[in-house]
């Protein structure tokens, strides 16, 4: 891995790094989505040069790749984890930041803020866990909606061979990778006339991005992925 090499390479330039902070699977950076053994291999390298690895899982935890945590199918243990967005479950504002107790410096209390602990936030989160997060059917229809995004993924890919289309993500967090950012934006803004919000990420903001609610019903789905495929027939085939 070339980072090992950073850091074993005394003339790389390259201090030691406190901290390594990665996305299992980047939201913003175009649905790219680590393979487990890479995570794995972060892990160990971290662990060996005492370094601490934190997972940001703002955007993938709370369910968003099928588990929990977007990194547990890579069975690694980050030694901190960022959580946010749908973890109130309710839209209300809350971020958590998990700490390895063994790391956990701070006194009771020290960690303050004006808006730390908005109560009404922890009471919809608790809620939210319970309802969701008691069983596995959130993490099972999470999963089996994503291989439905993906195979429609696929088969809009091959109809388009010529454009090379990449298909990429895990659960449901599935990205569609247009030859460039123009066209990705022109699929979206279409998208938008039919009254679906389709956003884009990536580098050149290339990547058609699908985020729904984890709890999107299927004809719903269905019918957002046939907008999507309208759309991309349209810039495609013009
Ligand atoms: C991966 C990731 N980290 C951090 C953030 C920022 O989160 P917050 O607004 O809770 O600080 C975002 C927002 O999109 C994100 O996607």
């Amino acid at each position: 891995m070339y980072f090992e090499r950073l850091l074993t390479d005394g003339g790389s330039g390259l201090n030691k790094p406190a901290a390594v902070i990665v996305e299992a699977v980047q939201g913003e950076g175009g649905i790219n989505a680590a393979r487990a053994e890479w995570l794995r291999g972060l892990a160990d390298l971290c662990k060996k040069h005492e370094i601490l690895l934190i997972v940001d899982d703002i955007q993938m935890g709370c369910g968003r790749t099928g588990q929990f945590f977007s990194f547990e199918e890579a069975g690694i243990e980050p030694d901190m984890v960022t959580l946010s967005k749908s973890i109130s479950g309710y839209g209300h504002p809350l971020a958590l930041t998990l700490i390895k107790p063994e790391l956990d410096i701070w006194e009771p209390g020290e960690h303050n803020g004006t808006f730390r602990g908005f109560a009404p936030a922890f009471a919809t989160a608790t809620k939210a866990i319970e309802l969701f997060w008691s069983d596995d059917e959130l993490e099972k229809s999470t999963i089996a909606k994503g291989a439905y995004v993906e195979g429609r993924f696929n088969q809009i890919a091959a109809r388009f061979p010529e454009h090379e289309l990449v298909v990429k993500g895990r659960g449901l967090a599935r990205g569609l990778q247009m030859p460039s950012g123009e066209i990705a934006g022109k699929i979206a803004a279409r998208a938008f006339e039919e009254g679906l919000l389709l956003e884009t990420s990536g580098p050149s903001d290339e990547v058609v991005k699908l985020l729904p609610a984890l709890t999107i019903p299927d004809e719903l789905l269905t019918r957002g992925l046939d907008i999507i495929e309208d759309a991309i027939n349209e810039a495609l085939s013009a």
